[in-house]
């Protein structure tokens, strides 16, 4: 049995009261959600994940906030760590990610995250770092459809001279304005007010927000258009990153890829009971949309895509297959 002397006694114990205790680190997730959708889904995966690989040395603290382009800036000076934020403002700050943007481009959710996941999306990802963010992975927001107050939308000739509130979002604003709509960007945060004054008659939002925001009870109308896939990402500031250890660094990275599955699995499921429940809540929807109509309606702004985005890089994205397939 060791037989400590006192002074070798006195000496190990300011030893261990002069050792740092365990050193814990908090990092912020902002995301504009209800933490019960989509979003919520993920930055919760993310949360118990990370917590439990570092056994709580990362703790992540979950906030909204339903300004995008906000969050992206605090991203990007550092005042938040990171944002699960959709690609709306993203082009922005990244103007590469405005391809993934363009209307009609995903022909269903496979294709859209099949490309997302492929070298594509990580050429997409890359383009973050020279704009002092990091694009850790893609994540999902879902097909944007097109609600109003106004009237039932079957054709594009029932969307002319609609105000209709759109992302902050040139291609977005860009696409609308062909189809004869006024186009009014703003923030998440200022929608509902808008909509309940009338500033703007219509908006448009994948089923999963339409459903968590209680949009139903500001918008009667709703066509199910399915006119853009809406790619979320999760972006983070560089030095949130770089402070972590390797090892760490590994656990985000399979944390994110939990938040990346929770989300699009959540995505789905809000996608197979959101119609059922719109209509449940009163909305009326139209299910019968001449998608054919509506895109050789948009042709002229496809046409300048083409021209003014990266056209190679669009036809890569439209030609996709899955391997094999
Ligand atoms: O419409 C938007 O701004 C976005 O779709 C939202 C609801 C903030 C989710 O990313």
């Amino acid at each position: 049995m060791p037989v400590f002397r006192r002074p070798a006694l006195l000496g190990a114990l300011a030893a261990l009261l002069a050792a740092p205790a365990m050193a814990q680190t908090q990092i912020t997730v902002q995301h504009a959600l209800p933490l019960n959708s989509h979003y919520g889904a993920g930055a919760t995966a993310l949360k118990e994940t990370l917590e439990r690989l570092t056994n709580n040395r990362i703790r992540v603290n979950i906030q909204r906030n339903d300004n995008e382009r906000e969050m992206i800036e605090s991203v990007q000076i550092g005042t938040i760590d990171c944002t699960i934020t959709s690609t709306g403002p993203v082009g922005n700050f990244v103007p590469a990610v405005r391809n993934v943007d363009v209307p009609f481009l995903f022909r269903d959710y496979a294709h859209a995250r099949g490309v997302l996941d492929s070298e594509i999306g990580q050429g997409l990802l890359n383009q973050f770092t020279p704009r002092g963010l990091v694009g850790v992975i893609w994540m999902e927001n879902g097909f944007r459809h097109l609600t109003n107050s106004r009237r039932e939308v079957n054709a594009p000739a029932d969307v002319r001279g609609m105000k209709v509130r759109t992302m902050e979002n040139q291609v977005h604003m860009r696409a609308f304005s062909t189809l004869g709509a006024l186009p009014t960007p703003m923030a998440f945060s200022e929608l509902v007010p808008a909509l309940q004054q009338g500033t703007v008659d219509g908006q448009e939002n994948p089923i999963p927000v339409i459903v968590a925001n209680n949009l139903n009870q500001v918008q009667r109308f709703l066509t199910l258009t399915a006119h853009v896939y809406s790619p979320a990402v999760l972006i983070c500031n560089p030095g949130t990153l770089n402070r972590m250890s390797a090892a760490d660094r590994a656990h985000f990275m399979e944390a994110a890829r939990a938040a990346q599955r929770a989300n699009r699995e959540r995505v789905s499921a809000d996608e197979a009971s959101g119609v059922d429940e719109l209509r449940r809540r009163g909305m009326t929807v139209v299910t019968q949309v001449d998608t054919a109509a509506f895109q050789a309606a948009l042709a002229p702004a496809f046409a300048e895509f083409e021209r003014t985005l990266d056209g190679a890089l669009l036809r890569r994205i439209r030609d996709w297959r899955p391997a094999g397939g």
